[in-house]
């Protein structure tokens, strides 16, 4: 991963903090888990009892007004997504607990509510950090050509987009997510948190249109709500970590041997040469 790419120490980081990795190396870092990262982090074993926390927006919340207000913004980030957070830490703890007492017997309920307090953990994560007060517009760079060349044109990815948004079923996100193995944008239509999600696909823009997204603001037009916030998509930091995991992925290929090679499960062929139970959703039932 270039420095180039990266930009300072301050970006990097907060690039870092706010994407998945390729093929199922998670790159998380301190705004998601909540720790301080270090270069012990990165020291193989490292990984530990997870803490997570709430990370900071970086922006002010009436910082995208009009087109989402700060009252839903506070509520949004200071509580429902505080929710998950500490829903997502209880987990973990019961999981602490059976394995000390060894008594499993509601390990299925854990691991459901672990499933989807951290997925609403992650979602909301990326979520904030791919909008800003100056967003709007359209990609540029490698994420403007990956668009075109997959979708044919801007229009018709936002089409698509704006369509999955409109037509999730209930509490839900739409996602364009980065899919290593074909190296491929697949825009995703995600229920509640964690279902319909892609294995291994890494969220690169998540809208989320749970009705706490917008219900303050918009009532029941979800699709007025959806057309403003393309007003505040944050491009520079959709495309940046687009281009960083797409580096990581060839990277990669190149550790394994694989570059150049036909992606196993796809036609494509790796370009070496780019620059570039109910009682889990109890967090998060107020829409
Ligand atoms: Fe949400």
């Amino acid at each position: 991963m270039s420095d180039q790419l990266l930009g300072s120490e301050p970006q990097r980081r907060s690039i870092l903090q706010t994407i998945g990795g390729v093929g199922g190396l998670a790159l998380f870092s301190s705004a998601a888990s909540g720790t301080t990262a270090d270069s012990d982090d990165c020291a193989p074993g490292a990984s530990r009892r997870p803490d997570y926390r709430l990370p900071e927006l970086p922006y002010a919340y009436d910082a995208l007004e009009p087109h989402i207000d700060a009252r839903i913004m506070e509520l949004h980030h200071g509580k429902h997504h505080q929710s998950y957070v500490d829903s997502a830490n209880a987990a973990v703890e019961e999981l602490e607990e059976m394995r000390s007492n060894g008594d499993f017997e509601t390990i299925r309920a854990t691991k459901r509510d672990l499933s989807f307090n951290l997925s609403g953990h992650v979602n909301h994560t990326v979520f904030w950090a791919s909008m800003s007060p100056n967003g709007g517009g359209t990609p540029d760079g490698a994420l403007a050509t990956a668009i075109e060349n997959q979708f044919g044109s801007f229009e018709a990815f936002r089409a698509e987009f704006t369509a999955t948004a409109t037509a999730v079923e209930g509490g839900g996100w739409a996602m364009l997510f980065y899919e290593p193995l074909a190296d491929a944008l697949v825009i995703g239509q995600v229920e509640d948190q964690n279902e319909l999600a892609h294995q291994g696909a890494t969220p690169l823009l998540p809208l989320d249109v749970w009705e706490h997204a917008y219900y303050l603001q918009y009532e029941n037009d979800r699709e007025a709500y959806v057309d403003a916030w393309w007003n505040v998509v944050d491009w520079t930091a959709v495309g940046q970590r687009y281009e960083i995991l797409t580096e990581l992925r060839c990277g990669l290929n190149q550790e394994t041997g694989d570059t150049g090679s036909t992606t196993a499960g796809s036609d494509t062929t790796t370009d070496t040469d780019t620059d570039t139970d109910t009682t889990a959703k109890d967090a998060d039932h107020s829409n």
